[in-house]
């Protein structure tokens, strides 16, 4: 096991890259995999190659971006989301039990049904997913835990950063295009920038608390509020209807609810920044690449 080595799965997608990058001005030596367009390809879905690469690559912790996302496309194929976010996050913990590792896996706020109310979900909390995605998120989460004790599940909820496929992303073209938007209400959460949530998972990869953490942006939204905000901060003169989810019906069912908050900050667990700081980090990020 080699002291700064850090090894980033996912690192050509929209948070491992910027992991990657984090780590790399925190002191890590990086080593990046992902399908294409990192260091190494890997597919994690295959074992033996899992176990080869942590193996020669040799890292004192792996923080695990890698996983399928498309919510709404996990519906209709959930064997293959299965495979990748429950199946490869057990080869994972498998391989970085055998080389000593530490592991930092991200997941989601769908695995809870969003049936609770007035208060946050906490790392104690059931799980309850409401679809595919999240049930194959749960199903790595429950692979890690039964491979390996050095783990932490980072748990983490409506995610954005650039540069990548994101809400905020998508309301910015289409409120520059259109000027008009229409967004639910109904729907509430905790947005969380890359830029937090990136710095609080390199701590965590350095740290020793082990478990479920959950790490997304401080307080709380509905989309239509964090769509208000997001044009405030841009400066857009974007209308921007109230619409619910009676009205916007997608494959995969979603969370009413599903804020999250750690209860576990008296033992190391980072708390983020609030989710407007991290719309501003968002913005910042963005206008500065263009
Ligand atoms: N985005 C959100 O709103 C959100 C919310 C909560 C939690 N999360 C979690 O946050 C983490 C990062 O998400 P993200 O938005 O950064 O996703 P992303 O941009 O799609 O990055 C994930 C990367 O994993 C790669 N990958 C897929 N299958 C793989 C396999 N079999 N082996 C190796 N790599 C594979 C993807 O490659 P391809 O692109 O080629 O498939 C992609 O480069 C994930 O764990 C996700 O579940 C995301």
């Amino acid at each position: 096991m080699s002291d700064r080595v850090l090894l980033v799965t996912g690192a050509a997608g929209m948070l491992g890259q910027r992991v990657a990058a984090d780590a790399k001005a925190a002191g890590w030596s990086v080593v990046g995999t992902d399908l294409a367009g990192s260091d190494l390809e890997l597919d994690l879905t295959d074992l033996q190659a899992t176990l080869a690469v942590v193996a020669e690559v040799a890292p004192a912790a792996v923080i695990h971006c890698a996983a399928f996302v498309d919510v709404d496309g996990a519906e209709e194929r959930e064997s293959v989301a299965l495979a990748v976010n429950g199946e490869a996050s057990g080869n994972l913990a498998q391989a970085t039990k055998a080389c000593g590792a530490r592991l930092v896996a991200v997941s989601t706020d769908y695995v809870f049904d969003g049936t609770l109310t007035g208060r946050p979900y906490v790392e104690s909390d059931a799980t309850a997913p409401l679809g595919a995605y999240g049930r194959t998120k749960l199903a790595g989460e429950q692979a890690i835990a039964a491979a390996t004790d050095d783990y932490v599940i980072a748990r983490t909820a409506w995610l954005f950063g650039w540069p990548g496929k994101s809400f905020p992303d998508t309301m910015l073209r289409v409120g520059a295009e259109r000027g008009e938007v229409a967004v639910v209400t109904d729907q509430v959460g905790s947005p969380t920038w890359t830029g937090h949530l990136s710095a609080a998972l390199v701590d965590l990869a350095g740290g020793s608390i082990t478990g479920v953490v959950h790490t997304a942006g401080h307080g709380q939204c509905s989309w239509h509020a964090l769509t208000v905000e997001l044009y405030r901060q841009a400066g857009l003169e974007v209308v921007v209807n109230e619409t619910d989810s009676t009205a916007f019906v997608r494959p995969a069912p979603r969370p009413a609810w599903s804020v999250l908050a750690t209860e576990r900050a008296d033992q190391g667990a980072p708390v983020l920044p609030d989710w407007r700081e991290g719309v501003a980090g968002y913005l910042s990020e963005r206008g500065s690449a263009s």
